[in-house]
């Protein structure tokens, strides 16, 4: 298992282009198995969940070939509807093979994806999605077997703006007969991409980015060549660190509207930040100040997926702040290891308040999820002394080589590979 070694101290600056959305490009690949012809998908991070995505869909029996973060499915030969166990329990959003294979197949096999650090992480709005369009759900255990002979398009009423769930039923709508309206509808820039390619493969969905998407079913989908959009959730990873290190930092290549509630945040605790088109440079020469309130909240609100990384600048803030996660039930495993470097947070349910410290200590810490490794980097790059960050795979799975990021950008990090420990098992 790697980890991270942290000399902490150096304020970040520089400049830094952000790779693709891992959020855009997990949907959009699993959209792949409706496109009768090969589809090209461009900007695709390299990640472990999208080598992971990738397997599973040549497990399928589609071939995709990944090389200069584009990859190439060609979903012709496709023949399985069945998601093997293994792969769906590595990776939850496997989920979103749903759809399509049900509007594929007229059949799909998946188990229950299962939790993870962050809570539950159930499907049921996924499966009520899809039974309303006419599949036919047995529930076996963990196993689940969907069947559709045919999917009729109808209005789906989701009482909760599920990212997934919404997606999953947009997939299996657009060959569907007839209609179907989503009611309820997350409203992220991931599912505004999603319509976006299905458009471009000859789908006929509209609303997305609003609370009601409308879908009206085609016969077949053809083939395309389609570019994700950046992550907004790396770019504001890099945007707390920056302001977490006093540094001063821009970053190419970035859509600012995607971080309107981010940026909202930051200049409140006193960061500079200018807004180009596809541009921004973000500054904090001080000490930031301590932010009243946040709420994560379904986008175009605070997103949870930053609710981890601006808990670390609010450690450092000066003053009290409260931050309240309302999406995920338990993701707030990063307090415990942020006050082991000198944080004072304390939890009560789902509100963390955080009076700010003049100073983290640097000390041996663990990823527990992918976003609250993150935050860890980060209280690692602001700290004094050493931090090592343990159970780095957690981090790889939405960030790019995150090492090379910050180093690009004047962090002292390097990655070690624990050879020992492996060498240690394999004997
Ligand atoms: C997507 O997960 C993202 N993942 C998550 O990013 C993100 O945190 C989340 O949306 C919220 O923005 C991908 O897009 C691959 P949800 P998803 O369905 O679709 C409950 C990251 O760090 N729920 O909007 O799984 C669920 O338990 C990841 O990149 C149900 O109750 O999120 C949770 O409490 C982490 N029943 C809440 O809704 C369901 O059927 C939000 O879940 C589905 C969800």
């Amino acid at each position: 298992m790697d980890k991270l070694v942290i000399e902490g101290g150096n304020p970040l600056s520089g400049t830094i282009r952000i790779h693709g959305a891992k959020n855009a490009a997990l949907p959009i690949l699993a959209a792949s198995l409706l496109a009768q012809d090969t589809v090209t998908i461009r900007n695709v991070p390299h990640l472990l969940d999208i080598d992971v995505m990738l397997d599973i869909l040549r497990d399928l029996g589609c071939s995709a070939r990944y090389a200069d973060r584009s990859v190439v499915v060609d979903s012709s030969l496709a023949s399985s509807s069945h998601i093997p166990e293994s792969l769906m329990r590595q990776m939850r959003s496997s989920v979103f093979l749903t759809g399509p294979l049900l509007a594929r197949f007229g059949e799909v096999q998946l188990y229950q994806p299962g939790g993870c650090a962050i809570g539950e992480r159930k499907i049921d709005l996924h499966l009520r999605g899809l039974a309303a369009l006419g599949a036919e759900i047995q529930e076996k255990g963990s196993l689940i077997v969907c069947r559709a002979r045919e999917l009729r398009g109808t209005e789906v009423i989701l009482d909760f703006p599920s990212v997934g769930a919404t997606e999953n039923i947009m997939m299996a709508a657009v060959l569907a007969k007839g209609r179907t309206t989503i009611v309820g509808a997350a409203r992220e820039p991931e599912i505004q991409d999603l319509q976006a390619f299905l458009n471009h493969l000859g789908a006929k969905v509209r609303g997305a980015g609003t609370d009601t998407i409308t879908v009206d079913g085609v016969t077949e989908l053809h083939g395309g060549d389609f570019a994700v959009i950046p992550d907004r959730i790396v770019s504001g990873t890099v945007m707390v660190a920056a302001a977490a290190t006093r540094g001063d930092v821009t970053i190419e290549g970035v859509q600012p509207a995607h971080l309107t509630s981010l940026i909202h945040v930051l200049r409140r605790a006193g960061v500079q930040i200018e807004v180009g088109s596809d541009i921004m440079a973000i500054r904090a020469a001080a000490r930031t100040k301590a932010v009243e309130r946040v709420v994560t909240s379904p986008y175009p609100a605070f997103p949870t997926d930053l609710q981890a990384q601006v808990m670390t600048l609010l450690a450092l803030s000066d003053g009290v702040s409260l931050m309240k996660e309302t999406v995920f039930e338990g993701r707030f495993k990063h307090v415990e290891e942020l006050c082991r470097m000198g944080a004072d947070i304390r939890v009560d349910l789902n509100n963390a308040f955080i009076r700010g410290v003049p100073q983290l200590y640097g000390t041996s810490v663990e990823a527990t999820d992918l976003r609250a490794g993150a935050a860890l980097v980060i209280a690692g790059l602001a700290a004094q002394g050493r931090t090592t960050v343990e159970q780095v795979h957690h981090i790889d799975r939405g960030y790019e080589r995150i090492e090379e990021m910050f180093r690009q950008l004047g962090g002292d990090i390097r990655r070690e590979s624990n050879k020992t420990l492996e060498a240690y098992h394999a004997r």
